[in-house]
C-alpha cells in the first residue's frame, strides 16, 4: 500500500501555507476595496452542471463518480456553474449589480506539469446584472490590483483582452460559418500550442469536412491580430463590424482613465476554453508567457438564463494559486514567513514552572505568541528552543526574580537583558513589540 499523496495533490507544510495565507489575505484585501462580497457553495455538485455548460475540455477533466445513493457527481473543477445557479435561485431578491467573490478548491484531471496539478484554489469575482463595458473594465481593474498587490508591476505580468464578439464579426467576414464558429475558436485557442500544420489539419477537418484551405487560413490571420488598431483595420467593412468592436474599445477607455490601460494588450488569440463566454474575454500571463495562465474570465451573458431561466448578464474571472504562486517565487516576492513565536518563557529551576505557566497564559491573553518547554530542562537548552523558534524575547524566571517580585527579560536579537517587575511584564513584552 503506498502512503504517498496523490499526483497532482500538494500538501502544505507550515511555510506552504503561510505563502497561500499571503495569496489569500491579498485576495480579499483587493476584492473587498471593490466592494465585492464572499460566498462559497458545495464542492461536490451534480454531474449535469457541468456536462452541459463548461464544455468539452473541462468535462475531460472532471473528477466525477455515482454515489451511494446512485447519483451522478463530480467534484468542482469551476466556480461559474455553482454561482450562476446560486444567483438564479435569488435573483429577485438580490441588489444589482451583484459582485460577490469566493475563494474556493477546485479538482481537474489534467496532466500534471508546470502550473497545472489536480487540485488548485482559486479566487472568483464575478458582476452580475450589468450588461455595459464599465462591468468589464471592472472586474479587469480588480485583476490588475491584484497583480499590483502582490507587488507585480506591468512588466511582469500582462492582461491579453479580446472579444468573442470581434471575433465573431471578423470570422463571419473571413467566410466561416455560424456551425464552425466553435472549430475556429477551439483552433485560435490552441494557437500557442500547437504548430501551424496541425491547426490547419484541426480546422480542415477530418477528410476536409471543415473549412476550405483558404478559409482556414484566414482563421490563423485573424488570430494573429494584436493591437486595436489593427483590429479596427481588420474590421473595416466588415458586417456588424463597428457595433462589434464598441464594448471592447469603450472598455480600454475605462482602464485608460484608471490609468490602467498600460496593462492591457489587445490580442486575439485569447478565446478561452470555456464554452459559455459571449463577449470580452481576457487572461493574465507573466510578461514572458514562459508560465501558463494565472487568470482568466470574460463576460457570459447567457449562463445565468440557460442554468436558471433568469436574464442577467455577467462578467467575471478566476486566478488560480498556483501559477501566481511560481511567479511570486520566482522574483522573490514571498514575504518571509512571521515566526510562530514572538516570547519565549523560561524557568530557571522546577519551582519555577507554575510561574511559567501563569506568566504564559497572560502574554496569551494578551494577544502575544508564546511558547515554554514542556519539559523540564536546562535554562541554555530552553534559550536554544527559543532561537529555533526565531522568538524575539525570552523571559527568565528564577527563585531569585520571583523573591524580588522581578523577571528577566532578554532581548535575544540584541542580547540585552533588564529585569522589569512581575507586575508590569505583560505590558513591558507588549510595549517592546513595537
Ligand atoms: P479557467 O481559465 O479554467 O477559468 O481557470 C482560471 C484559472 O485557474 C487559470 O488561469 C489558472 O490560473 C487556474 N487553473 C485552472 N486549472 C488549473 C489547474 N489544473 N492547476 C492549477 N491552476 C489551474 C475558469 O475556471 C472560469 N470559471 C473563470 C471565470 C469566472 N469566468 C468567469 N467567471
Amino acid at each position: 500500500m503506498s502512503h504517498q499523496s496523490l499526483p497532482g495533490f500538494r500538501e502544505f507544510f507550515p511555510a506552504d501555507f503561510a505563502a497561500r495565507s499571503h495569496l489569500f489575505e491579498a485576495w480579499r484585501r483587493v476584492a473587498a476595496r471593490y466592494g465585492f462580497e464572499e460566498y462559497d457553495g458545495p464542492p461536490l455538485e451534480p454531474l449535469e452542471l457541468y456536462t452541459e455548460k463548461s464544455g468539452p475540455e473541462i468535462v475531460g477533466q472532471l473528477y466525477n463518480f455515482t454515489d451511494k445513493g446512485d447519483r451522478q457527481v463530480a467534484l468542482r473543477p469551476e466556480m461559474t456553474p455553482t454561482l450562476a445557479r446560486m444567483v438564479a435561485s435569488r435573483a429577485n431578491g438580490l441588489r444589482k449589480p451583484i459582485r460577490w467573490f469566493s475563494i474556493a478548491q477546485m479538482f481537474r484531471y489534467e496532466r500534471q506539469q508546470r502550473g497545472r496539478l489536480r487540485e488548485h484554489y482559486q479566487l472568483n469575482c464575478d458582476l452580475i446584472g450589468e450588461p455595459g463595458p464599465l462591468g468589464d473594465a471592472e472586474v479587469i481593474a480588480l485583476l490588475i490590483d491584484l497583480a499590483r498587490e502582490l507587488g507585480l508591476g506591468s512588466d511582469d505580468v500582462r492582461v491579453r483582452l479580446s472579444d468573442r464578439r470581434v471575433l465573431a464579426a471578423l470570422l463571419r467576414g473571413a467566410g466561416v460559418t455560424e456551425a464552425q464558429l466553435p472549430l475556429a475558436y477551439a483552433a485560435i485557442d490552441k494557437r500557442e500550442r500547437m504548430e501551424r500544420p496541425a491547426l490547419e489539419a484541426m480546422l480542415r477537418g477530418v477528410d476536409g469536412s471543415g473549412m476550405s484551405e483558404p478559409v482556414a487560413a484566414r482563421v490563423l490571420e485573424v488570430a494573429s491580430l494584436h493591437r486595436l488598431d489593427a483590429v479596427e483595420k481588420a474590421l473595416t467593412g466588415v458586417p456588424g463590424g463597428e457595433a462589434a468592436l464598441l464594448p471592447l474599445r469603450q472598455t480600454l477607455q475605462a482602464l485608460a482613465a484608471m490609468g490602467l490601460d498600460g496593462w492591457v494588450d489587445v490580442d486575439l488569440t485569447i478565446v478561452r476554453g470555456l464554452a459559455y463566454y459571449t463577449g470580452t474575454v481576457f487572461e493574465l500571463f507573466d510578461a514572458g508567457k514562459s508560465l501558463r495562465a494565472i487568470a482568466g474570465g470574460g463576460r457570459y451573458d447567457d449562463l445565468l438564463g440557460r442554468l436558471g431561466g433568469v436574464d442577467l448578464p455577467a462578467v467575471g474571472f478566476a486566478m488560480g494559486d498556483v501559477v501566481i504562486g511560481d511567479l511570486l517565487k520566482e522574483r522573490g516576492l514571498h514575504p518571509a514567513p512571521t515566526p510562530a513565536v514572538e516570547v519565549f518563557i523560561a524557568g530557571v529551576t522546577d519551582d519555577d514552572l507554575p510561574h511559567v505557566l501563569a506568566l504564559a497564559h497572560e502574554c496569551r491573553d494578551a494577544g502575544l505568541r508564546t511558547e515554554y518547554a514542556l519539559t523540564a530542562q536546562a535554562v541554555g537548552k530552553q534559550l536554544k528552543l527559543a532561537d529555533a523558534r526565531q522568538a524575539r524575547v525570552a523571559v527568565l524566571i528564577g527563585p531569585d526574580d520571583r523573591a524580588r517580585n522581578e523577571v528577566q527579560i532578554k532581548d535575544l536579537t540584541a542580547k540585552a537583558q533588564r529585569s522589569v517587575s512581575r507586575t508590569d511584564a505583560v505590558a513591558a513584552l507588549l510595549a517592546a513589540r513595537s
